[in-house]
């Protein structure tokens, strides 16, 4: 057997249950859930089991494998020593239901976390509940609708977002109930004001925006589209996935946003993808705070018998703000990754705005090298910058519009031609208004021979025939799928039991 998915189901034995500590008799499970027949699972013993997870792992790809410069998720490489940190027994082994006296450590981090992030956000109040950008998104705009409602301000029903947007700042709002009000960008990639005071009224609730854009540019007209919005007393939510950028540099609170949502996994290093594992804290200015969902860890002197079980010369307490919007998660929200993106801001310190430079940095020298050695193999025609801009900040667009309409190359087929020089693509078509779009983040871990020799593969790809690039990738476990098809058509699980 080379893995699980052969063995379907067969009868045999891989593992002995201890017995029960209970008599049979003590043990009431209801009639109706016990099993009538023995599930068809595989029973394969431990060398088999390996070899499986070592198969799957084979197949996959990941920041550990190979560059991964996929623009707008930022993945960096995720340093061991967090996961030392997460495993502490201190940490693992606590349950979220133990009493305060017994996670004064844990709470410690948190409140540290919290504040770690008011100040580079310029925020007030942080919340580390929402477990993933997306969640936040929709806990930031549920907190803001709340906080009109509770003014009687019923009568603010829209939510303004650029063309560039990612696609959940409009989900979120759409999920709060609010209309999308979608305005056009200029031509140079960035906010249209003209088009921002044509829609902006007195129904405007939210402008939910991203800086850097989704482009890779600085909006620098963000203070006046701030006054913009708040002239007609709407709020500004600022969508933090990039983040990585400015760290340090500059902060949503500067820019005028009133809240804003942070990556965790992206900005400060988590092992993510396929829509998780992550964790989207939210933070908020002072009038909103009152709105977010608990617990919120707060600081206070110690009472009567506390000191024995402090650790520091302040008390650490779990808070309810008092018109919360509610939980989102359950329990204190995804504790393992906190810790994690914690011990990734420790490691750096006041590193944090080298941080933002160097990907920022390592953005700009990929797309220099990447003109550099297109150039140099003479087909620096089939691309052309996705926006105009001296400087991009973390991540850069770039078109394969010209190469598609001179040699019927696609950004797909480049993508796919990149799978097969052992990459992972690039975002391909986001945003949507850069035509034959490609994304590009190399993120700050990664080294200039790394950023060269992907510079030289690109070009290397650029090369190849029409033909071959549309029959890539080749050397993938899954060759091209139809994608359409399998968007719709998700089909996640092994059928055992359809045998
Ligand atoms: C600009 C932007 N906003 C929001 C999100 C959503 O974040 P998450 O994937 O953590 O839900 C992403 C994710 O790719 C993003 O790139």
């Amino acid at each position: 057997m080379s893995h699980l998915f052969d063995h379907h189901g067969a009868p045999g034995k891989g593992y002995s249950q201890p017995a029960p500590v209970l008599p049979a008799t003590e043990i009431s499970v209801p009639s109706s859930l016990v099993r009538k027949q023995a599930a068809r699972w595989p029973r394969i013993s431990e060398p088999e089991m390996v070899r499986h997870y070592t198969w799957l792992s084979k197949r996959n790809f990941g920041i550990d494998t190979g560059f991964y410069p996929l623009g707008s998720c930022t993945m960096k490489h995720n340093p061991r020593i967090n996961e030392v940190i997460a495993q502490l027994p201190g940490i693992a082994d606590i349950h979220p239901h133990q009493p305060e006296h017994h996670l004064q450590g844990l709470l410690s981090i948190y409140h540290e976390m919290q504040h770690m992030l008011e100040v580079c956000a310029g925020m007030d109040q942080v919340t580390l509940q929402p477990v993933a950008g997306a969640q936040g998104e929709f806990t930031a705009v549920r907190c803001i609708q709340e906080y009109f409602r509770l003014r009687g301000e019923d009568q603010r029903t829209k939510v303004i977002v650029p063309d560039s947007a990612h696609g959940t700042n409009p989900a979120s709002a759409a999920m709060c109930g609010f209309e999308i009000v979608e305005i056009p960008s200029r031509t140079d990639g960035r906010i249209d004001l003209d088009a921002l005071r044509a829609v902006a009224d007195e129904t405007t609730a939210v402008m939910m925006i991203t800086n850097p854009n989704t482009l890779g540019l600085f909006e620098a007209d963000i203070l006046e589209a701030s006054a913009i919005v708040h002239d007609v007393g709407g709020q500004m939510y600022y969508d933090g996935a990039n983040f990585n950028a400015i760290l340090g540099i500059t902060s949503p609170g500067l820019m005028g946003f009133d809240a804003v949502h942070f990556n965790l996994h992206k900005t400060f290093s988590q092992p993510h993808g396929g829509g998780g594992p992550g964790s989207g804290p939210i933070g908020v200015k002072a009038h909103l705070a009152d709105f977010l969902p608990g617990p919120i860890v707060k600081k206070r002197p110690i009472m009567g018998d506390e000191a024995k079980h402090a650790i520091e010369d302040m008390w650490f307490g779990w808070y309810e703000p008092v018109h919360s919007i509610g939980k989102v998660q359950q329990w204190h929200g995804n504790a393992g990754a906190v810790i994690r993106c914690w011990a990734y801001y420790r490691r750096y310190g006041n590193g944090l705005k080298t941080m933002s430079e160097h990907a920022v940095l390592n953005a700009n020298y990929l797309r220099h090298a990447l003109h550099r050695e297109a150039e140099k193999a003479g087909v620096s025609d089939m691309i052309v910058d996705g926006a105009e801009t001296d400087v991009a900040k973390h991540e850069f667009t770039i078109s394969l519009g010209p190469a598609k309409e001179s040699h019927g190359i696609s950004a797909m087929d480049i993508a796919k031609g990149l799978l097969d020089m052992g990459y992972m693509a690039p975002t391909v078509y986001f945003p949507l208004v850069v035509p034959e779009c490609m994304m590009i983040e190399p993120t700050e871990t990664e080294s200039k021979e790394t950023l060269d020799t992907f510079a030289e593969d690109f070009a290397k790809v650029l090369q190849v025939d029409a033909e071959t690039l549309h029959a890539a990738p080749i050397t993938t476990p899954v060759r091209r799928v139809d994608e359409v098809y399998a968007a719709r058509n998700l089909c996640l699980r092994h059928p055992y039991d359809e045998d």
